[in-house]
């Protein structure tokens, strides 16, 4: 297995382990801005062949709050298809995520939303991360769950 910088080439992949994956799915245009607007941000792990993609992180700037003149990034989506998971594949590409965008986009810390029912994801960014959660955001996804709106200073990655 290999974890590297998502290209516009894996778009489809990344496309395609979503749907798999997640209710949360998106078109292939908003895949494209993450790809052209910030390419070193998100992340893929592909199979033993190198070609099969089983997991990615899309992330980017959250251009609004950079109006206040803070840079933030944002955690769009990640995933780890069912066969690979609890080998760390999801830890690795976050960590890559992060921080790019701390050193390439000169984040200060990021964001992310979660299902509150999500256990394994939560794990992953409370425990193993260390994100705060910052509140809940009610009925935040189409079918009426809340999520927990979480955030991660990036200054401790130095
Ligand atoms: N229950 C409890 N803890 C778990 C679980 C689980 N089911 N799965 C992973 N963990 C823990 C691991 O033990 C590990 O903890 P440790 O650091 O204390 O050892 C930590 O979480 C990270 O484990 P990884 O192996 O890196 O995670 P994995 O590659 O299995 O991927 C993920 C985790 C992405 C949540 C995966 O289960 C998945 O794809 N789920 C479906 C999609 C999803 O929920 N994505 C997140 C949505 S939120 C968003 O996209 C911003």
């Amino acid at each position: 297995m290999d974890i590297r910088q998502a290209t516009i080439a894996d778009i489809t992949g990344m496309q395609n382990a979503n749907l798999m994956n997640l209710p949360e799915n998106y078109v292939f245009r908003y895949y494209l801005y993450h790809a052209t607007t910030w390419p070193q941000a998100s992340f893929v792990a592909t199979d033993a062949s190198g070609t099969k993609i089983v997991g990615y992180v899309l992330a980017k700037l959250e251009e609004e709050e950079q109006k206040d003149g803070v840079p933030h990034g944002h955690v769009t989506s990640l995933s780890v298809m069912r066969t690979y998971r609890r080998m760390g594949l999801a830890g690795k590409l976050m960590e890559l995520a992060l921080r790019s965008l701390y050193e390439c986009y000169g984040a200060k810390f990021v964001s992310l939303h979660v299902r509150k029912s999500n256990r394994a994801a939560l794990h992953l960014y409370r425990d193993t991360l260390k994100f705060d959660v910052k509140e809940i955001s009610k009925a935040y996804y189409g079918d009426g769950e809340d999520a927990y709106a979480m955030q991660k200073d990036l200054e401790t990655l130095d």
